[in-house]
């Protein structure tokens, strides 16, 4: 309780002092909601012409003539640096016919690209980006996953979203990319999220002798992978055993299943294929039998292992038919990932829609991508990295799960 005896009978210096902090921290903040109005009805005004611009617009007639309707601006937050503005959809509108016009409609705004986030309703947030997510690398945290279904990191898209995919759902991977164009790396990275989980094996043939093999001794893995060209009999034999397995599990089904989930027990077997093209150029040149038989093995992996739970990974500096399998073969690979190609190996692997984007995708840097996978647009990405190869043999030194 206060009494006359503790109110103080003169106001101090340093009350004098709070008082004025007050009275700056009011003044800022004046200012700061008159600079944020500012920059709305700047972005206000700039959304609607740049709208207008291309063609997100409908013209209405009303007695003074014509009027442009462009999608309603709402209210702007800035936050942590970060920049949003909801907007609501014209009638029969739908968050792709902004998607479309993404960058052009950023680039009006003066940034750099920009994101369309459903809210409810006809409302979507527009989260502008300042920066090009492809262009910053990205660094792969140490995360590993603790089951075939939970989802690994396959990059961050030009959106600025971080793309995932759980190697239970029901997808083979094809990765091509020229000399250096980061297909190993991005192969490093997803091995490492997935080499912990006790329901997954990751086996393979690679004759590089670097993405598996060494880096796997010790591990459950490593009795399921075979390296190098010495022994082209061993990539036969393994891709064999494999094949074996797939049919244990094909012709042992539970009953009222039409799929093998993946346990420890049975578990997903992830059919690493580095350099593919190679191994079957290499078996060719020692024995044309061989090679059939690898290509064989493949092909009956790659159409009826889904079912079995195996799903494989092939890497390719280019993904041509006769390169890898057959065009039947080919069409089995539901994931596709192109990284530095010539723009006519973009058509051949992700169809006439990437065209347009081959003379740019020409020239990317390493670790960028181009993704095309059911149910996601085409889009690039930007692959995670984990630095230099020995970061990636002590992650698997570190996690890669254990023979039991
Ligand atoms: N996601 C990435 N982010 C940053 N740099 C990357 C990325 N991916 C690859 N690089 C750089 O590019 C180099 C080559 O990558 P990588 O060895 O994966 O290419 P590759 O496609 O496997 O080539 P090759 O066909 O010769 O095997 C890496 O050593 C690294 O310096
Ligand atoms: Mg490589």
């Amino acid at each position: 309780m206060t009494t006359p005896a503790t109110r103080p009978l003169h106001r101090d210096w340093r009350g004098s002092r709070g008082l004025f902090d007050g009275l700056r921290a009011r003044w800022a903040e004046q200012r700061r909601l008159e600079a944020h109005a500012r920059l709305e009805d700047d972005l206000r005004g700039l959304w609607r012409e740049a709208c207008a611009g291309v063609g997100l617009c409908q013209y209405i007639s009303v007695a003074a003539g014509l009027t442009v309707r462009t999608p309603r601006f709402g209210a702007l937050r800035v936050v942590r640096g970060r920049t949003t503005f909801t907007t609501e959809l014209l009638p029969g509108g739908e968050p792709e016919d902004i998607t479309k016009h993404a960058l052009r409609l950023a680039h009006s705004l003066g940034f750099h690209g920009l994101r369309v986030d459903p809210i409810g309703g006809r409302w979507v947030r527009i989260v502008l980006l300042d920066s090009d997510p492809l262009r910053d690398g990205f660094a792969l945290r140490r995360l590993i996953t603790t089951r075939a279904d939970e989802t690994v990191i396959l990059g961050r898209a030009e959106d600025g979203v971080t793309l995932g995919h759980a190697l239970a759902d029901a997808a083979h991977l094809a990765v091509q990319g020229q000399n250096g164009a980061g297909k190993s790396a991005f192969t490093y990275g997803l091995l490492a999220q997935v080499c912990a989980a006790p329901d997954v094996l990751i086996a393979g043939s690679d004759i590089t002798g670097l993405v598996l093999g060494r880096a796997w001794t010790g591990t459950a893995h490593h009795d399921w992978q075979t390296t190098g060209t010495r022994d082209l009999l061993a990539h036969a034999a393994l891709l064999d055993r494999l094949v074996a397995e797939m049919d244990r599990r094909l012709d042992t089904m539970p009953p009222r299943r039409d799929k093998i989930i993946p346990t420890t027990t049975t578990p997903l077997v992830l059919v690493v294929l580095e350099e593919f093209p190679g191994l079957l150029r290499a078996a060719q040149a020692k024995d044309k039998k061989l090679a059939e038989r690898i290509t064989s093995a493949v092909l009956r992996l790659v159409s009826e292992g889904r079912k079995a739970a195996f799903r494989v990974l092939m890497l390719a500096q280019r993904f041509e038919a006769n390169a890898v399998g057959g065009g039947y073969a080919r069409d089995q690979f539901a994931l596709r990932l192109s990284f530095r190609v010539p723009g006519e190996s973009l058509v051949m692997l992700h169809g006439e829609d990437a065209r347009k984007l081959g003379p740019e995708h020409a020239n990317s840097a390493p670790g960028i991508a181009y993704l095309s996978a059911p149910g996601h647009d085409c889009t690039r990405l930007r692959a995670p990295y984990l630095g230099d190869y020995g970061e990636f043999c002590d992650r698997i030194a570190r996690h890669g799960r254990r023979a039991s």
